[in-house]
């Protein structure tokens, strides 16, 4: 018997649920590109994100997912033959670094500790041993969305510097945007990449691109092989209407702005606050369902677990059929695996979601579990509340 009624949640990692406030910005016919009020509200994005970034470095908006703002970033750093170190800790480091390779770059790739992050320490190593320095960029997530692995940029930035090398650390924030402190200037970043279908609550079809000065005198130096992505002319301040390189994204650039100022109203420190507490009652639910039985969360090192995805693995109850349960008769979708080894599941928590959002999401995952006859302890919902509660003092 299906209970599927009322409002469907959409728990994936990303592109997470769109406030209907930003849905409302959107709903508008289209406007002037060329003039009036679209031209003030593009200009106010730039600074607002830069300050979500942490940088005082350049911004570029481009009509993209968040594989084309990889593609942009690449395109002006990278140069054909040049090496690159990819730092796995899931899936999508390696997807950067095979359209580094697709550059023409040679692509090498440092895995993390299974099921951990990115360990410093190798990374110092790794660049210690390249005496010719010829590795140019080091590829990194903050948190990788298939694993659900936080990485520290900071004592990756470290890991640079103690070895003198001086390759440009580039980092993917596209699942930690918005979700998670990120001090791009402050860690030593040189590049930053995002988007903005998920932390940021609007939906898919704008990338970011952050570059310091490092970065933009690589650009200098190298040229850049598209001039689509090229960041020069969009560093133009005069250059408005290069900013798209033609017609601007009206709607999702309206729908960006109300979430920018949704995040203003709230606070970073809060949104940073509310993530960390929902994403503590995810995993005390998860540990407890696996009590003496096969779910166990996927990343071991409990400092780097993700607050904004937590990647679940339930041996051998099949996480598909539960998936499939949960979004057919109990109005919830979880994510799929992404490049697990055994079944598994994500339930995405990010952007705009508070705790009957979580708790129900979890509730409804316990009630699958029970409605399909899987090994747990119940009492997760349970446990997630005083998870929660603790984390919210
Ligand atoms: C960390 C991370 N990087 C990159 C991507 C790719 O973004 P897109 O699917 O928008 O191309 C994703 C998508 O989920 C992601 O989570």
């Amino acid at each position: 018997m299906s209970f599927d009624r009322g409002r469907h949640f959409l728990a994936i990692p990303g592109p997470s649920v769109i406030p209907d406030e930003v849905l409302r910005a959107m709903h508008r016919p289209a406007v002037n590109i060329y003039e009036g009020p679209l031209i003030d509200l593009t200009h106010s994005i730039y600074p607002d994100l830069k300050r979500i970034v942490g940088t005082e470095g350049e911004a570029f908006v481009y009509i993209a997912n968040g594989h084309g703002a990889w593609d942009a970033a690449l395109s002006n750093v990278i140069s054909a033959g040049d090496s690159v170190l990819v730092l796995e800790s899931g899936s999508f480091a390696p997807g950067w670094g095979e359209m580094a390779a697709s550059q023409g770059a040679n692509v090498e790739t440092l895995q993390a500790p299974t099921r951990r992050g990115v360990d410093p320490a190798a990374v110092e190593t790794r660049l210690r041993e390249d005496r010719e320095q010829a590795i140019k960029a080091v590829l990194v997530v903050q948190i990788d969305t298939a694993s659900g692995v936080w990485n520290d940029i900071a004592a990756i930035r470290r890991a640079l510097d103690a070895a003198g090398h001086p390759a440009l650390l580039m980092v993917d924030c596209i699942a930690a945007t918005g979700c998670v402190p990120y001090a791009m200037d402050d860690w030593g970043v040189d590049v930053t990449v995002s988007a903005s279908q998920k932390g940021l609550m609007t939906p898919p079809g704008l990338g970011f691109v952050f570059a310091n000065e490092k970065a933009m005198a690589v650009r200098r130096a190298n040229g850049c092989r598209s001039l689509y992505w090229d960041w020069l002319p969009r560093a133009e301040p005069d250059h408005y209407y290069k900013l798209f390189f033609g017609t601007a994204p009206v709607q999702h650039l309206f729908g960006l702005r109300r979430a920018l100022d949704m995040i203003a109203d709230e606070g970073l420190e809060a949104v940073f606050r509310r993530h960390r507490t929902v994403a503590a009652g995810v995993r005390a639910a998860v540990e407890h369902w696996g009590r003496g039985g096969p779910i166990e969360l996927n990343v071991l090192d409990p400092a780097a677990r993700a607050n904004s995805v937590t990647t679940i693995l339930t041996g051998d109850i099949d996480a598909d059929a539960l998936r499939r349960h949960c979004e057919a008769e109990l109005g919830v979708t979880l994510g799929i695996g992404l490049g697990q080894t055994v079944n598994a599941f994500r339930i995405g928590h990010m952007g705009h979601v508070n705790p009957p959002m979580i708790l129900g999401t979890l509730a409804a995952v316990e009630l699958g579990l029970t409605q399909t006859g899987a090994p747990f302890t119940p009492g997760g919902v349970e446990a997630a509340t005083a998870a929660m509660a603790a984390e919210s003092n």
